[in-house]
């Protein structure tokens, strides 16, 4: 590869910064000698212009509304794979043949029961606990139980750790489902498939007679956590790979991400547009075109939730998928749903607008998502929890590529401080 650099004019001197040149996308100019060689920092809120890493997991065209995982298009893994087999391509760098999917699945499959003693722990938390914080707690605290398996430069501890949380994920957050209403633990069943068996735990009832589990259910549900299982350097990822850059271990640095996809800018998103739809149903006053007037009014905080995006300037391609989606699991389940047809004029009116256009803000993979969960029955204050168990692999895959980067260094920004200096300390009785 050609080694080229760009110049930087700074008070009349000039600078070469080097170019990394992508396989596609944008290119990266090096700016990690900058202070060493100048005294100044960049300056770059939310990171929004800065490459933290160079990767070989996930590509994004925001513009042109592209998503692959190691090269394969969005589309056709969601409508062509399994959850696992694309949690095997972001682990392990291809796609699994036959032999090495069967392993894989029954390895996971060996993991799924979590520490009897993990049931207290569920036990101590108020009804009222949101799932997401059972889960982040509970993904760290099972650190306590693989002590062994804790050395984030040791490959094989990484594998060890990798299998527990794919296989133990679904069993805490159906548990900490059940633990909200005040149901028995449901414990995992191997016989069943991966998604097959998240659905048992969930809505499993030891009084009632076992039903068997709606194909196009487990089949949505491969779809949604499929969408989910990666997208490059968002803000729960960036997460875990900083947590991990100061060799936390996994099951911390992974606890760090669902913390950090909770929030409502982020993987919370999913929650709060239901909740914004069923506003519209039960408020009179609320209507799509006043939602779309709050979200424009510069005085009043309150945005579309489910709209814009960081990196996408076009329709996310997650959210086209699961909007077509939608119809069909709606279909399929039996239901109509008042609130699909509220998102659809919502999303109509807001694209017809002005604001929405200058702005290039589209819907993201959260504005369909909670439609389908919810036909799916899966309760709102879980909506989040699927979208960890999905991002999951993702997550590990690039905390693993963060431990093998020869430039990893732990995460470290810089400041541009602008307060006060060289005060003399003044005693509390002349404040
Ligand atoms: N509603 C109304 N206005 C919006 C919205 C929205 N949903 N999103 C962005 N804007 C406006 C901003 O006010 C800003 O306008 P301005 O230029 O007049 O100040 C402009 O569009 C750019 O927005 P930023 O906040 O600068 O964009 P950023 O990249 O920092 O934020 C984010 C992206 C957080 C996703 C934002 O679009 C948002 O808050 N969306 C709603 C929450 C949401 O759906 N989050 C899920 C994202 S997808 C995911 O994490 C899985």
């Amino acid at each position: 590869m050609v080694d080229r650099h760009a110049q930087l004019r700074l008070d009349g001197t000039e600078h070469e910064l080097q170019i990394h040149e992508p396989t596609i996308g944008n290119r990266g100019l090096d700016i990690s000698k900058l202070r060493g060689t100048t005294g100044d920092v960049t300056y770059d809120p939310g990171f929004a212009n800065t490459a933290g890493a160079k990767s070989t997991i996930t590509y994004i065209d925001g513009g042109a509304g592209i998503l692959q995982h190691r090269g394969y298009a969005i589309e056709d893994l969601a409508a062509n794979a399994t959850f696992l087999e694309v949690a095997y391509l972001l682990l392990f760098k291809k796609l699994p043949n036959e032999a090495e999917l069967s392993v894989w699945k029954d390895s996971v499959r060996n993991h799924t029961l979590i520490n009897e003693e993990m049931k207290r722990f569920f036990d101590a938390f108020p009804r009222s606990a949101h799932p997401m914080a059972i889960l982040s707690s509970a993904t760290t605290a099972s650190s306590t139980f693989y002590e062994e398996f804790l050395d984030p430069t040791d490959e094989a501890s990484f594998h060890e750790s990798a299998l527990r949380l794919m296989a133990k994920m679904p069993t805490i957050a159906a548990w900490s489902y059940k633990k909200s209403i005040g149901m028995p633990y449901t414990y995992p069943k191997n016989s069943l498939g991966y998604v097959e068996n998240f659905i048992h735990m969930m809505f499993h009832i030891p009084a009632v007679e076992e039903s068997s589990i709606d194909p196009a259910i487990a089949k949505a549900l491969n779809v949604l956590l499929v969408l989910h299982a990666d997208h490059e350097q968002n803000c729960s990822t960036a997460t875990v790979r900083g947590v991990g850059s100061s060799q936390a271990n996994l099951f911390a640095s992974v606890s760090a991400g669902i913390d950090a996809l909770w929030g409502p800018l982020h993987g919370g998103a999913n929650q709060r547009v239901i909740e914004m739809l069923q506003n519209i149903v039960d408020d009179p006053d609320a209507t799509a075109t006043s939602m779309i007037a709050r979200a424009k009014d510069p005085n009043d905080s309150f945005r579309l939730m489910g709209f814009g995006h960081r990196v996408y300037k076009n329709y996310d391609p997650r959210a086209r998928v699961l909007r077509a989606y939608a119809d069909e699991v709606l279909d399929a389940v039996g239901i109509t749903d008042p609130l699909f047809d509220i998102a659809k004029e919502l999303e109509q009116t807001a694209l017809e607008d002005d604001y929405f256009i200058e702005r290039k803000l589209f819907p993201n993979v959260d504005f369909y998502s909670g439609l389908i969960f919810r036909a799916l029955n899966i309760p709102t204050r879980m909506f989040t929890v699927m979208f960890a168990i999905g991002r999951l692999p993702g997550w590990m895959a690039q905390w693993k590529e963060m431990t093998e980067d020869p430039d990893t260094r732990i995460m470290r920004p810089r400041q541009i401080y602008v307060g006060d200096i060289d005060k003399t300390y003044v005693p509390i009785e002349d404040r």
